[in-house]
Protein backbone atom coordinates (compact mmCIF):
# COMPACT_ATOMS: atom_id res chain seq x y z
CA UNK A 1 0.00 0.00 0.00
CA UNK A 2 1.12 3.40 -1.15
CA UNK A 3 0.92 6.38 1.79
CA UNK A 4 -2.31 7.61 -0.32
CA UNK A 5 -3.65 4.24 -0.30
CA UNK A 6 -3.17 4.22 3.80
CA UNK A 7 -4.69 7.80 3.62
CA UNK A 8 -8.11 6.51 2.06
CA UNK A 9 -7.65 3.25 4.54
CA UNK A 10 -7.68 5.80 7.37
CA UNK A 11 -10.55 7.79 6.22
CA UNK A 12 -12.59 5.32 5.67
CA UNK A 13 -12.02 3.84 9.45
CA UNK A 14 -12.71 7.18 10.87
CA UNK A 15 -15.84 7.39 9.37
CA UNK A 16 -16.72 4.23 10.80
CA UNK A 17 -15.48 5.16 14.09
CA UNK A 18 -17.93 8.19 14.02
CA UNK A 19 -20.68 6.12 12.77
CA UNK A 20 -22.08 4.53 15.77
CA UNK A 21 -23.01 8.01 17.35
CA UNK A 22 -24.55 9.34 13.98
CA UNK A 23 -28.06 9.30 12.57
CA UNK A 24 -29.28 5.85 10.91
CA UNK A 25 -28.86 6.76 6.93
CA UNK A 26 -24.93 8.02 7.64
CA UNK A 27 -24.14 5.04 9.85
CA UNK A 28 -25.85 2.95 6.28
CA UNK A 29 -23.66 5.15 4.33
CA UNK A 30 -20.24 4.55 6.10
CA UNK A 31 -21.03 0.75 6.24
CA UNK A 32 -21.65 0.49 2.59
CA UNK A 33 -18.70 2.81 1.68
CA UNK A 34 -16.58 0.68 3.96
CA UNK A 35 -17.67 -2.97 2.43
CA UNK A 36 -17.09 -1.66 -1.42
CA UNK A 37 -13.39 -0.66 -0.28
CA UNK A 38 -12.85 -3.68 1.52
CA UNK A 39 -14.11 -5.83 -1.26
CA UNK A 40 -11.63 -3.80 -3.73
CA UNK A 41 -8.76 -4.32 -0.96
CA UNK A 42 -9.57 -7.43 -0.91
CA UNK A 43 -9.70 -8.42 -4.81
CA UNK A 44 -6.33 -6.39 -5.02
CA UNK A 45 -4.81 -8.81 -2.33
CA UNK A 46 -3.88 -5.77 0.16
CA UNK A 47 -5.41 -8.23 2.45
CA UNK A 48 -4.60 -6.55 5.64
CA UNK A 49 -6.59 -3.11 4.77
CA UNK A 50 -9.92 -5.63 4.00
CA UNK A 51 -9.48 -7.19 7.26
CA UNK A 52 -8.83 -4.16 9.15
CA UNK A 53 -11.96 -3.00 7.36
CA UNK A 54 -14.02 -5.37 7.80
CA UNK A 55 -13.13 -5.79 11.67
CA UNK A 56 -14.25 -2.52 12.36
CA UNK A 57 -17.53 -2.83 10.31
CA UNK A 58 -18.54 -6.19 12.50
CA UNK A 59 -17.45 -4.08 15.53
CA UNK A 60 -20.08 -1.38 15.05
CA UNK A 61 -22.56 -3.66 13.24
CA UNK A 62 -21.76 -7.49 14.24
CA UNK A 63 -24.61 -8.61 11.69
CA UNK A 64 -23.12 -7.74 8.30
CA UNK A 65 -22.78 -11.18 6.45
CA UNK A 66 -20.88 -9.72 3.34
CA UNK A 67 -17.93 -8.38 6.03
CA UNK A 68 -17.54 -11.80 7.51
CA UNK A 69 -17.18 -13.23 4.03
CA UNK A 70 -14.86 -10.99 3.02
CA UNK A 71 -12.92 -11.82 6.18
CA UNK A 72 -13.36 -15.22 5.34
CA UNK A 73 -12.11 -14.89 2.36
CA UNK A 74 -8.31 -13.26 3.59
CA UNK A 75 -7.90 -15.97 5.59
CA UNK A 76 -8.26 -17.93 2.83
CA UNK A 77 -5.83 -16.05 0.50
CA UNK A 78 -3.36 -15.66 3.41
CA UNK A 79 -2.83 -19.92 4.36
CA UNK A 80 -3.04 -20.48 0.48
CA UNK A 81 -0.96 -18.09 -1.10
CA UNK A 82 1.55 -17.65 1.16
CA UNK A 83 2.89 -21.54 0.66
CA UNK A 84 2.18 -22.04 -3.52
CA UNK A 85 4.97 -20.43 -5.27
CA UNK A 86 7.64 -22.16 -6.67
CA UNK A 87 11.36 -20.62 -7.09
CA UNK A 88 14.81 -21.90 -8.01
CA UNK A 89 17.67 -22.41 -6.90
CA UNK A 90 20.94 -20.72 -7.87
CA UNK A 91 23.07 -22.59 -6.48
CA UNK A 92 22.18 -25.89 -8.24
CA UNK A 93 19.47 -25.00 -10.53
CA UNK A 94 16.82 -27.21 -8.78
CA UNK A 95 12.95 -26.41 -7.82
CA UNK A 96 12.16 -25.85 -4.94
CA UNK A 97 9.08 -24.71 -2.79
CA UNK A 98 9.43 -21.98 -0.22
CA UNK A 99 6.71 -19.00 0.67
CA UNK A 100 6.85 -16.05 -1.42
CA UNK A 101 4.51 -13.56 -0.15
CA UNK A 102 3.43 -12.19 -3.43
CA UNK A 103 -0.09 -12.01 -2.33
CA UNK A 104 -1.36 -10.19 0.84
CA UNK A 105 1.99 -8.50 1.01
CA UNK A 106 1.28 -4.52 0.89
CA UNK A 107 5.18 -3.88 -0.50
CA UNK A 108 4.89 -6.52 -2.97
CA UNK A 109 1.26 -5.64 -3.87
CA UNK A 110 2.82 -2.31 -4.95
CA UNK A 111 6.63 -3.73 -6.27
CA UNK A 112 5.54 -7.60 -7.30
CA UNK A 113 7.95 -7.23 -10.52
CA UNK A 114 11.28 -6.49 -7.81
CA UNK A 115 10.41 -9.15 -5.68
CA UNK A 116 10.09 -12.18 -8.05
CA UNK A 117 12.32 -14.76 -7.62
CA UNK A 118 14.56 -14.98 -10.73
CA UNK A 119 13.05 -18.26 -12.21
CA UNK A 120 9.94 -16.14 -12.25
CA UNK A 121 11.55 -13.23 -13.98
CA UNK A 122 13.56 -16.27 -16.09
CA UNK A 123 9.72 -17.80 -17.35
CA UNK A 124 9.05 -14.09 -18.56
CA UNK A 125 11.95 -13.24 -20.28
CA UNK A 126 12.08 -16.44 -22.12
CA UNK A 127 7.95 -16.07 -22.61
CA UNK A 128 8.88 -12.64 -24.03
CA UNK A 129 11.77 -13.61 -26.44
CA UNK A 130 10.03 -16.55 -28.38
CA UNK A 131 7.86 -13.89 -29.24
CA UNK A 132 4.80 -16.26 -29.53
CA UNK A 133 2.57 -13.38 -28.25
CA UNK A 134 3.89 -11.31 -30.96
CA UNK A 135 2.50 -14.01 -33.33
CA UNK A 136 -1.18 -13.73 -31.72
CA UNK A 137 -4.24 -13.63 -33.41
CA UNK A 138 -7.63 -13.02 -32.68
CA UNK A 139 -9.93 -13.87 -35.28
CA UNK A 140 -7.46 -13.52 -37.75
CA UNK A 141 -6.51 -10.50 -36.46
CA UNK A 142 -3.05 -9.67 -35.25
CA UNK A 143 -3.26 -8.78 -31.81
CA UNK A 144 0.30 -7.59 -29.83
CA UNK A 145 -1.01 -9.54 -26.54
CA UNK A 146 -0.01 -12.58 -24.00
CA UNK A 147 -3.04 -14.97 -23.77
CA UNK A 148 -2.46 -14.64 -20.53
CA UNK A 149 -3.54 -10.24 -20.65
CA UNK A 150 -6.12 -11.70 -22.47
CA UNK A 151 -8.03 -13.94 -19.95
CA UNK A 152 -7.46 -11.03 -17.47
CA UNK A 153 -9.48 -8.52 -19.75
CA UNK A 154 -11.89 -11.37 -20.10
CA UNK A 155 -12.13 -11.23 -16.42
CA UNK A 156 -12.53 -7.45 -15.82
CA UNK A 157 -15.05 -7.04 -18.74
CA UNK A 158 -17.50 -10.01 -17.09
CA UNK A 159 -16.81 -7.81 -13.78
CA UNK A 160 -17.90 -4.22 -14.53
CA UNK A 161 -19.41 -5.05 -17.45
CA UNK A 162 -18.56 -1.29 -19.09
CA UNK A 163 -20.46 0.88 -21.08
CA UNK A 164 -17.72 2.04 -23.02
CA UNK A 165 -13.70 1.02 -22.90
CA UNK A 166 -11.27 3.10 -24.19
CA UNK A 167 -8.41 1.66 -25.92
CA UNK A 168 -5.29 3.92 -26.47
CA UNK A 169 -2.48 2.67 -29.42
CA UNK A 170 -4.48 0.53 -31.97
CA UNK A 171 -2.37 -1.01 -34.41
CA UNK A 172 -4.31 -3.56 -36.52
CA UNK A 173 -7.41 -3.39 -34.05
CA UNK A 174 -6.39 -7.49 -32.83
CA UNK A 175 -7.08 -5.87 -29.18
CA UNK A 176 -10.12 -4.04 -30.17
CA UNK A 177 -11.97 -6.56 -32.16
CA UNK A 178 -11.59 -8.95 -28.97
CA UNK A 179 -12.75 -6.33 -26.42
CA UNK A 180 -15.80 -5.75 -29.14
CA UNK A 181 -16.31 -9.95 -29.20
CA UNK A 182 -16.75 -9.83 -24.81
CA UNK A 183 -18.75 -7.24 -25.42
CA UNK A 184 -20.83 -8.73 -27.28
CA UNK A 185 -21.28 -11.93 -25.47
CA UNK A 186 -22.37 -10.05 -22.27
CA UNK A 187 -24.60 -8.31 -24.89
CA UNK A 188 -23.29 -4.56 -23.60
CA UNK A 189 -20.54 -2.09 -23.95
CA UNK A 190 -18.97 -0.08 -27.27
CA UNK A 191 -15.21 0.48 -27.60
CA UNK A 192 -13.47 3.64 -28.70
CA UNK A 193 -9.62 3.30 -30.04
CA UNK A 194 -7.40 5.62 -30.40
CA UNK A 195 -4.24 5.75 -32.66
CA UNK A 196 -1.61 8.11 -34.46
CA UNK A 197 -1.74 6.19 -37.34
CA UNK A 198 -4.52 5.35 -39.77
CA UNK A 199 -4.43 1.61 -40.79
CA UNK A 200 -6.72 0.21 -43.63
CA UNK A 201 -8.42 -3.02 -43.31
CA UNK A 202 -8.49 -3.00 -39.62
CA UNK A 203 -11.68 -5.41 -38.67
CA UNK A 204 -15.64 -3.45 -39.05
CA UNK A 205 -17.45 -4.04 -36.10
CA UNK A 206 -20.72 -2.38 -34.78
CA UNK A 207 -19.34 -2.23 -31.42
CA UNK A 208 -15.94 -0.57 -32.50
CA UNK A 209 -15.05 3.23 -33.18
CA UNK A 210 -11.70 4.13 -35.12
CA UNK A 211 -9.95 7.67 -33.61
CA UNK A 212 -7.03 9.04 -35.62
CA UNK A 213 -5.03 11.53 -33.27
CA UNK A 214 -2.54 11.69 -30.09
CA UNK A 215 -4.18 9.97 -27.33
CA UNK A 216 -3.43 12.99 -25.16
CA UNK A 217 -3.89 15.36 -27.57
CA UNK A 218 -7.63 17.44 -26.57
CA UNK A 219 -9.33 16.96 -29.71
CA UNK A 220 -9.37 13.77 -29.33
CA UNK A 221 -9.50 13.65 -25.31
CA UNK A 222 -12.41 16.21 -24.81
CA UNK A 223 -15.13 14.64 -26.35
CA UNK A 224 -14.23 11.15 -24.82
CA UNK A 225 -14.14 12.53 -21.28
CA UNK A 226 -17.88 14.25 -22.50
CA UNK A 227 -18.78 10.09 -23.44
CA UNK A 228 -17.72 8.83 -20.29
CA UNK A 229 -19.40 11.06 -17.65
CA UNK A 230 -21.22 8.81 -15.51
CA UNK A 231 -20.89 5.81 -16.95
CA UNK A 232 -18.82 2.51 -16.13
CA UNK A 233 -15.63 2.72 -18.38
CA UNK A 234 -12.87 0.65 -18.35
CA UNK A 235 -9.07 2.20 -19.67
CA UNK A 236 -6.32 0.23 -21.67
CA UNK A 237 -3.10 2.52 -22.56
CA UNK A 238 -1.11 0.33 -24.92
CA UNK A 239 0.22 3.51 -27.53
CA UNK A 240 3.69 4.85 -26.81
CA UNK A 241 5.58 3.18 -23.81
CA UNK A 242 7.83 6.06 -22.86
CA UNK A 243 6.88 6.51 -19.50
CA UNK A 244 6.34 10.26 -20.16
CA UNK A 245 3.76 9.73 -22.41
CA UNK A 246 2.28 6.63 -20.36
CA UNK A 247 2.10 9.21 -17.48
CA UNK A 248 0.79 12.04 -19.07
CA UNK A 249 -2.03 9.17 -20.38
CA UNK A 250 -2.48 8.02 -17.27
CA UNK A 251 -3.24 11.19 -15.32
CA UNK A 252 -5.81 12.29 -18.45
CA UNK A 253 -7.45 9.06 -18.24
CA UNK A 254 -7.53 8.23 -14.67
CA UNK A 255 -10.74 10.82 -14.35
CA UNK A 256 -12.76 8.75 -16.90
CA UNK A 257 -12.18 5.05 -15.28
CA UNK A 258 -15.44 4.71 -13.19
CA UNK A 259 -15.05 4.01 -9.30
CA UNK A 260 -14.28 0.09 -9.39
CA UNK A 261 -13.19 -0.44 -12.90
CA UNK A 262 -9.61 -0.38 -13.79
CA UNK A 263 -7.09 1.43 -16.29
CA UNK A 264 -4.78 -1.42 -17.71
CA UNK A 265 -1.28 -0.10 -18.67
CA UNK A 266 0.29 -2.48 -21.18
CA UNK A 267 3.68 -3.52 -21.53
CA UNK A 268 5.11 -2.18 -18.33
CA UNK A 269 7.47 -5.44 -18.54
CA UNK A 270 10.09 -3.68 -20.67
CA UNK A 271 12.58 -1.35 -19.72
CA UNK A 272 14.14 -4.28 -17.71
CA UNK A 273 11.27 -5.06 -15.96
CA UNK A 274 12.43 -7.57 -16.55
CA UNK A 275 12.50 -7.54 -20.77
CA UNK A 276 14.17 -5.00 -23.18
CA UNK A 277 16.68 -3.14 -20.90
CA UNK A 278 17.38 0.48 -22.04
CA UNK A 279 13.92 0.91 -23.81
CA UNK A 280 13.46 3.98 -25.67
CA UNK A 281 11.46 5.69 -28.77
CA UNK A 282 13.62 7.68 -30.90
CA UNK A 283 14.64 10.42 -30.60
CA UNK A 284 13.74 10.37 -27.60
CA UNK A 285 18.09 9.58 -25.71
CA UNK A 286 16.82 8.48 -21.92
CA UNK A 287 15.65 4.99 -21.31
CA UNK A 288 12.09 4.76 -19.64
CA UNK A 289 8.92 3.11 -20.10
CA UNK A 290 5.12 1.89 -18.57
CA UNK A 291 6.65 0.74 -14.96
CA UNK A 292 8.24 4.17 -14.13
CA UNK A 293 5.24 5.79 -14.73
CA UNK A 294 3.07 3.60 -12.99
CA UNK A 295 5.51 3.68 -10.15
CA UNK A 296 4.83 7.86 -10.31
CA UNK A 297 1.74 7.67 -10.72
CA UNK A 298 0.69 5.31 -7.55
CA UNK A 299 2.65 7.56 -5.54
CA UNK A 300 0.76 10.75 -7.04
CA UNK A 301 -2.79 9.02 -6.54
CA UNK A 302 -4.63 7.76 -3.76
CA UNK A 303 -7.62 6.65 -5.32
CA UNK A 304 -6.21 3.26 -7.78
CA UNK A 305 -4.01 0.11 -6.44
CA UNK A 306 -2.28 -2.37 -7.95
CA UNK A 307 -4.03 -5.65 -8.41
CA UNK A 308 -1.60 -8.15 -7.57
CA UNK A 309 -4.18 -10.68 -8.44
CA UNK A 310 -3.61 -10.07 -12.22
CA UNK A 311 -0.13 -11.76 -11.10
CA UNK A 312 -1.08 -15.11 -10.57
CA UNK A 313 -0.58 -16.70 -14.12
CA UNK A 314 3.07 -15.27 -13.59
CA UNK A 315 3.65 -14.81 -17.50
CA UNK A 316 2.14 -11.00 -18.08
CA UNK A 317 3.60 -8.17 -20.31
CA UNK A 318 1.76 -6.08 -17.44
CA UNK A 319 3.16 -6.44 -14.20
CA UNK A 320 1.83 -3.90 -11.80
CA UNK A 321 -0.23 -2.49 -14.79
CA UNK A 322 -3.53 -3.78 -13.55
CA UNK A 323 -4.74 -0.39 -11.46
CA UNK A 324 -8.04 -0.82 -9.91
CA UNK A 325 -9.85 2.24 -9.23
CA UNK A 326 -11.20 2.26 -5.61
CA UNK A 327 -12.03 5.51 -4.91
C1 LIG B 1 1.62 -1.72 -29.13
S1 LIG B 1 0.72 -1.06 -30.48
C2 LIG B 1 -0.94 -1.35 -30.01
C3 LIG B 1 -1.27 -2.81 -30.00
C4 LIG B 1 -2.73 -3.16 -29.90
N1 LIG B 1 -3.40 -2.50 -28.78
C5 LIG B 1 -2.85 -4.68 -29.72
O1 LIG B 1 -2.90 -5.15 -28.59
O2 LIG B 1 -2.88 -5.37 -30.74
C6 LIG B 1 1.00 0.64 -30.24
C7 LIG B 1 0.23 1.59 -31.16
O3 LIG B 1 0.27 2.88 -30.56
C8 LIG B 1 0.25 3.85 -31.56
N2 LIG B 1 0.70 5.13 -30.97
C9 LIG B 1 1.96 5.56 -30.73
N3 LIG B 1 1.94 6.79 -30.18
C10 LIG B 1 0.63 7.13 -30.04
C11 LIG B 1 -0.05 8.26 -29.53
N4 LIG B 1 0.61 9.33 -29.06
N5 LIG B 1 -1.40 8.27 -29.54
C12 LIG B 1 -2.10 7.22 -30.04
N6 LIG B 1 -1.50 6.13 -30.55
C13 LIG B 1 -0.16 6.09 -30.56
C14 LIG B 1 1.14 3.27 -32.64
O4 LIG B 1 0.82 3.85 -33.90
C15 LIG B 1 0.82 1.77 -32.56
O5 LIG B 1 -0.14 1.40 -33.52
Amino acid sequence: MTTRIRDVLSHAMAQLAAAPSADQPERDRAVRGALDLARGYHTCGALDGAAALCREILRIRPDTPEAISILNGVEHDRAFWRTAVISSNPADQTLTTFTFPIYGNPAAVRHTVDTQPDFIRAVQALSFLQNGWGMCRWMGVPVLKFPNDLMLYQEIVFETKPDLIIETGTYNGGSAFFLAHLLDLIGHGRIVTVDVEPMPDRPQHPRITYQTGSSIDPAIVDPLRAEAEGKTVLVSLDSSHLASHVLAEMRIYADLVSVGSYMVVEDSNINGHPVWPGYTEPPNPEASGPMEAIRRFVDERGDFVIDALKHRLLVTNNPNGYLKRLG
